[in-house]
């Protein structure tokens, strides 16, 4: 008589994004059950106090391990603008209207009023978008990054997208992120690239023939 084992990785997802977690649970794919914070009873804010992207995401993870008991990944992303020497970066969310509650959609509206501000007559418009993950999994951090260089626009361009997608023209496209689909852009994003380097890194674990 012979059993078919099938190993499934059970990892929390550090986000309370409903979008996010259904777009990373369908690139996963059925191998990886990714549980969500509201699963696990977490509904509090996880805290990123720290000045860069790595210390946050590594954070948010050793959170839900040492509150929860999970195995968890987290991922954080900042624009870095090479004149603003990185600005906005880790400050991405908050750049213009710090932690008020005002509606995403004009926070939104705000940062990119305040970068294009900043950048005013500024010729070096280099930008790029970087996403890192951290993962923890069996007591050991790992991280993974993504990252897609570009520039920022005089203006903003295009309806699509959300944060700074109508100021920022990825390198080799004439176009910015709102202008382009969510496909397109998610076959090229700082995001789809980290989240790339993590699937390979769980599909060896899960099998690692593969
Ligand atoms: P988070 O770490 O994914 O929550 O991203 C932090 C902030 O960076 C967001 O609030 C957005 O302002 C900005 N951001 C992150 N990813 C993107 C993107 O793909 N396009 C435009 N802005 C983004």
């Amino acid at each position: 008589m012979f059993f078919i084992y099938t190993y499934i990785m059970r990892l929390v997802f550090a986000t309370h994004n409903p979008h996010k977690l259904e777009e990373i649970r369908q690139l996963l794919g059925s191998e990886i059950k990714l549980i969500s914070l509201d699963e696990i009873g977490c509904n509090e804010e996880i805290p990123e106090p720290f000045s860069t992207l790595e210390e946050n995401a590594r954070e948010k993870t050793r959170f839900v391990k040492e509150n929860y008991g999970y195995d968890c990944f987290a991922d954080d992303t900042g624009l870095e603008i090479d004149a603003l020497n990185g600005a906005p970066g880790v400050y991405s969310a908050r750049y213009a209207v710090g932690e008020s509650k005002l509606p995403l959609k004009e926070k939104f509206r705000a940062n990119i009023k305040k970068v294009l501000r900043e950048m005013n007559g500024e010729s070096n418009r280099r930008a790029r978008f970087r996403t890192v993950i951290s993962l923890h999994l069996n007591n050991t951090f790992f991280l993974f990054e993504g990252i897609v260089q570009g520039h920022i626009l005089n203006e903003p361009k295009g309806e699509e997208g959300f944060g700074y997608d109508p100021v920022f023209q990825p390198e080799g496209f004439d176009k910015s992120f709102a202008e382009m689909t969510l496909g397109e852009k998610n076959r090229i994003s700082h995001r789809a690239i980290a989240f790339e380097k993590l699937k390979a890194f769980l599909r060896s674990r899960v099998n690692p023939r593969a």
